[in-house]
């Protein structure tokens, strides 16, 4: 089996890791990769902005199965070239990958399907923007419709701010196209969950749940990132809880999907915020979260090949994926300056004494070699995940590891999953309930809607 993987990130190299593991593999390729990747695939340098070249050279290597990690191409169309031209690929449609490409199109479906979400209003124009406001308390939150590299949604505390944030919208467009419409909605109070499942437009199956920690500092300060860290822990989610998003988000998901016409086909990934009423879709990304990935790959038991081929195939009804208990810690470790203008071309070390530590493995990000020397070349440069009999130490492992890696300029948070530590009984009127004790996180049976 030869397979390609498309895309650069810890993401993709997390995929790369656990696809190589499977008794499936015969050849693997990254297009176009990092200096990490590279340890375990034939990276080629081809842009993923360019899904004709992806497809030529899908072609050229005879992949059996290609994979994409980022949005852009999915959004752009690139299963649609790969499915026309008869080239096995796993991924939403054009049609599909809408639910991630435009937030007004997200909302709007979740409206027709009956999906639980945020109150809304959509404006085409800075005039109706500006008077929307008006219907909503403060905060309140405004949300480009386009793809803007998580740079497109603003928590407005006060009408300066939000103002201040339709202008750089719709009349700066400093997001381009992206920005010219928007979704303003009422802010959500309550924790975040990253639910992802693969499926195959019929059968699913549940990953591991994860928390992605999106600010840049501690204590949830600063700016949004693309995600500081993530963890994974089956006490994040009991299986009511699990249930109760299958049957309120996943299951009307597709169904919705279905009922428009549209087959839905690959990752999906519902950002939740865990509200008082239940659980509320923020957002739908048709893919892998990054870094919620790392944890999740270090997680799972089963044959990652094996679970992609029954979902090119349509098989995946008959397939479960069974994980390890252990909680596994995602730590990213991020440039100087991320996330406004990083500063690259840092050289790094002590990567190899991390990953000297047992249960640890270094997922590169933005990492290139020049002159035998390892250097950051992104925003977000590694994530050190670790894993462990229990959070705490799972938590101190990957911490340990992160002290050990060295670049100038280095930043990354210091709490990652450390709520994790707190949130080991149920919060009065707070989250789903979580279980302690609960461990080995079996598939979980749920109705056909
Ligand atoms: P999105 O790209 O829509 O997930 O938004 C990025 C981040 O903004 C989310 O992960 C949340 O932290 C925050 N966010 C988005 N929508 C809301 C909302 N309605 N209420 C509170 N926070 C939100
Ligand atoms: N970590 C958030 C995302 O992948 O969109």
């Amino acid at each position: 089996m030869r397979i390609l993987v498309i895309g650069s990130g810890g993401r993709e190299h997390a995929l790369t890791w656990k696809l190589r593991e499977s008794l499936r593999m015969e050849e693997i390729y990254c297009a176009p990769g990092n200096a990490g990747i590279a340890q375990e695939a034939e990276c080629v340098p081809v842009d993923t902005a360019k899904p004709g070249a992806l497809l030529e050279l899908a072609n050229w290597l005879r992949a059996d199965l290609t994979v994409v990690g980022p949005e852009a191409p999915l959004v752009a169309g690139i299963v649609d070239d790969f499915e026309r031209a008869g080239r096995p690929i796993v991924g939403p449609s054009k049609a599909a990958a809408r639910l991630e490409g435009s937030k007004i199109f997200a909302k709007e479906f979740m409206t027709r399907h009956g999906i639980p979400t945020a109150r809304c209003a959509i404006a085409e124009s800075y005039s109706q923007a500006i008077e929307a406001l008006a219907a909503f308390r403060w905060p309140l939150v405004i949300k480009a419709d386009g793809l803007a590299a998580g740079k497109g949604v603003v928590i407005a505390a006060n009408p300066d701010e939000a103002v201040r944030a339709l202008d750089d919208f719709m009349q700066r467009k400093i997001l381009g196209e992206a920005g010219e419409r928007v979704v303003i909605e009422e802010c959500l109070t309550g924790s975040e969950m990253s639910f992802i499942v693969l499926t195959d437009g019929q059968g699913v199956v549940e990953l591991a749940p994860t928390q992605d920690h999106k600010r840049l500092l501690d204590g949830d300060a600063g700016p949004n990132t693309g995600g500081m860290g993530a963890y994974s822990d089956d006490a994040i989610l009991n299986l009511a809880g699990r249930n109760e998003i299958m049957a309120r988000v996943v299951r009307p998901t597709l169904k919705g999907l279905a009922a428009e016409g549209i087959h839905y086909r690959g990752f999906l990934y519902c950002g939740l915020m865990m509200t008082a009423e239940g659980p509320q879709v923020l957002e739908y990304n048709v893919r892998l979260g990054d870094p919620e990935t790392q944890p999740i790959m270090m997680r799972l038991r089963s044959d990652l090949v094996e679970l992609l081929l029954a979902t090119r195939d349509g098989t995946l009804a008959s397939r479960e994926a069974h994980w390890t208990p252990n909680p596994a810690v995602c730590v990213v470790l991020a440039s100087a300056g991320y996330p406004a203008a990083p500063e690259t071309g840092r050289e790094i070390t002590g990567y190899e004494s991390a990953e000297g530590l047992g249960g640890v493995k270094v997922f590169h990000a933005g990492t290139r070699v020049e002159d035998h020397k390892l250097l950051t070349a992104g925003g977000r440069v590694m994530g050190v995940t670790a894993s462990s009999e229990d959070l705490a130490s799972a938590i101190q492992r990957a911490y340990s590891a992160a002290e050990k890696i060295h670049f100038e300029g280095v930043q990354y948070r210091h709490d990652i999953a450390k709520h994790g530590l707190e949130n080991r009984a149920p919060k009065p009127g707070g989250t789903l309930p979580v279980t302690p004790n609960h461990r080995g996180y079996p598939a979980a049976k749920v109705p056909p809607v």
